[in-house]
């Protein structure tokens, strides 16, 4: 065993999890033989449905796929509703806990009743079916009521991630041309409130649509009440009606926009509808996490990303599980703090980022040894790639070389897991997401669309829970994902294939980077490079990181008159984090006097991340300027820190 390479050695399902299991290996060969009838099977078997649909899929105006055609239905009603008004009326929906240790506890009865009256405060202030709401909040209960509550009035919600700027916010508020925003007055970061509210303030400096701002208060810090915009949450709720009659939703009424990082400077809004996301966001949490009616489940993702929405918010939710959520930071006030309350509230499923693990590994095992995790049952990992030392480390002292890993690939785009292990049936080698979920059709193939070793992730036909379009952009939609490989989604992954049929994704392989699990176009950080009176060109490129995966590696070019020095990368690193928000904070600039470029103008960014890794120079033979890459080669030798 000692011999055979990390990434090549097998772990097969424990006897307990693959006996009782809530997905058996034949689930794969229902599927198979029957694809839209295993999707059928389980919108009605999952939703419930005020108004069956007549049709499973429509695609005859591919790339606009409908999905259970004609279905009336509303997500809050299965999120709460049905729960508050069965068995798990007193069952905890929510458990939470913030940094400074605030706890509640909030069960499906309470959560049904909170929702409804947010829902008739929001209406109240005008929100319509329709209408889009702005939220940039903190990991709180309110936050979730938010959401519900935008969906049980049919008011489509937007989420803007806490750690964004006031300028990213504003840009996502325009482009939806949100009607209300809903913010907190602040939440603790390592014990300091940090001032929400007063970066939505600067936001809404210019955000014409937005007509009222709820203020959720949370951390108590000061923070200005504009009269006739600004309510705090606590007076709407005083006053508002204990029930709201949910609104009817058409299968296909959009559900949420989430803004994601594109290949453009311009932030994509991937838009996502009722049915089909309702459908495969339950029955993949459902399979891979073989949720039970016992589990306390922990998905560590911030509610502003699409894990948040899917695995923190509706998937669990609308299976009745027991949803742990905490806010703050993970080493508060020690390194130890996760696996402390995974102890205390007994966490049997946990869900994390690679991103995550590397710095839990940083630490030691001594944090984790303090703790009893005994009750965990399932491990899961999202957002990059898992090194295979990372996954064992998981493995053996976060699961106690018992709880099987979900390695689920999957994207903004896609709303649910598309590859991912099912834990009582997949061998699992460290690193790899291993098979496409059932009822997904995923394959690694050539630029001409043949099935390849090494290659591009596509997926071959439509699945319920894919993005539907970009808000007010439809030819994006189809230039961006439905162009390449014609009638294959293409993910901007790239893949291969093992032996055992597995699928290895290997990242990306278009202009985005993958910081710490999180999206980031080179664009967007070349354009607000370029906003600084200094800069002519800038070209951004990811460079490999012990522990964020990723991290941004600048190259610019000066305008005449300016020299490059450590202020100035100081101020060019600031500006770049003040701009889209700290996670987009560059590791290096460098300052070079040209660029590698094709002979059509393109930036060969593959040179630039040779160089930023410290790898031999690749091919330079399309290079407009092949002494170029000498200089820049050279400078970067010799930058400052
Ligand atoms: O490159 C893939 C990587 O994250 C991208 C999607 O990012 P985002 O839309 O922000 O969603 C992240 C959470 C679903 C993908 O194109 N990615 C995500 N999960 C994995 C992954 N790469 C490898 N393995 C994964 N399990």
């Amino acid at each position: 065993m000692e011999n055979v390479a990390l990434e090549n050695r097998v772990f097969y399902p424990p006897a307990d999890i693959a006996e009782s299991a809530n997905a058996k290996a034949d689930i794969y060969e229902w599927a198979k033989k029957d694809r839209l009838g295993f999707w059928d099977a389980h919108a009605k078997e999952l939703v419930t449905w005020f108004k069956p649909y007549e049709k499973v899929l429509d695609d005859s105006n591919a790339p606009f796929f409908k999905w259970f055609v004609n279905g009336k239905l509303n997500v809050s009603y299965n999120c709460v509703d049905r729960h508050a008004k069965s068995h798990r009326r007193n069952k905890a929906a929510i458990l939470y806990e913030s940094e400074i240790g605030k706890k509640v506890v909030l069960t499906y009865g309470m959560l049904y009743r909170e929702v409804n009256k947010f829902a008739n405060a929001l209406a109240g202030l005008g929100v319509k079916k329709g209408d889009r709401v702005a939220l940039y909040m903190p990991m709180i209960p309110e936050a979730t009521i938010a959401m519900l509550a935008c969906t049980r009035i049919g008011a489509p919600h937007s989420l803007v991630f806490g750690g964004f700027s006031p300028e990213a916010l504003r840009d996502r508020i325009n482009d939806c041309q949100a009607k209300v925003l809903i913010t907190a007055d602040g939440n603790f970061r390592r014990g300091t409130p940090f001032p929400l509210k007063q970066n939505a303030d600067k936001a809404m400096e210019d955000t014409p649509t937005i007509e009222k701002c709820v203020v959720v208060k949370n951390a108590e810090n000061e923070v200005n009440m504009k009269e006739g915009r600004d309510v705090w949450y606590h007076d709407l709720m005083a006053a508002a009606g204990s029930y709201c009659e949910p609104e009817v939703m058409d299968s296909e009424d959009m559900l949420f926009i989430l803004y994601t990082s594109g290949t453009t400077g311009k932030p994509k809004g991937v838009v996502h509808t009722t049915g089909g996301y309702l459908v495969q966001t339950q029955a993949t949490l459902k399979y891979v996490f073989d949720i039970k009616e016992d589990d306390v489940y922990w998905c560590t993702a911030d509610i502003g990303w699409i894990t948040g929405h899917s695995y923190v918010v509706y998937a669990p939710l609308a299976l009745g599980t027991t949803t742990f959520m905490y806010d703050g930071t993970i080493d508060y006030p020690d390194k130890d703090r996760m696996w402390d309350m995974a102890e205390r509230y007994g966490v049997t499923k946990f869900y994390t980022a690679p991103t995550a693990i590397r710095t839990f590994m940083k630490w030691g095992t001594e944090y984790p040894k303090k703790h009893d995790l005994s009750a965990i049952k399932i491990l899961g990992s999202v957002g990059e790639p898992i090194n295979p030392e990372a996954w064992m480390w998981y493995y053996e002292n976060i699961g106690g070389g018992k709880a099987p890993i979900m390695d689920t690939w999957w994207q903004t785009e896609t709303g649910a897991f598309m590859v991912t292990p099912l834990p009582g049936v997949t061998p699992l080698k460290p690193g790899t997401a291993t098979n496409p979920f059932p009822g997904i059709e995923v394959d690694v193939v050539d630029e001409n669309k043949n099935p390849a070793d090494v290659g591009y992730l596509v997926v071959k036909s439509p699945w319920p829970s894919m993005l539907r379009t970009i808000y007010g952009d439809p030819d994006r939609y189809v230039d961006q994902y439905w162009k390449r490989f014609g009638d294959m989604y293409f993910a901007g992954d790239g893949a291969r294939r093992d032996e055992m049929g597995y699928i290895w994704v290997t990242g990306r392989v278009d202009d985005v980077l993958n910081v710490s699990g999180h999206r980031l176009g080179t664009a967007e950080v070349e354009s607000a490079l370029v906003e600084c009176e200094e800069v002519a060109e800038a070209a951004v490129v990811g460079k490999k990181h012990e522990v964020k995966g990723e991290s941004v590696c600048c190259f610019v070019i000066l305008k005449d008159g300016f020299e490059g020095s450590p202020e100035l990368i100081d101020k060019l690193k600031k500006h770049v984090a003040v701009k889209i928000g700290p996670i987009a904070r560059p590791d290096d600039v460098i300052f070079t006097g040209s660029l590698p470029k094709t002979r059509s103008g393109k930036i060969m960014r593959r040179l630039l991340r040779d160089i930023a890794e410290g790898r031999a120079i690749g091919d330079v033979t399309t290079l407009a300027d092949p002494g170029a890459m000498q200089e820049i080669a050279a400078k970067y030798a010799g930058k400052e820190d």
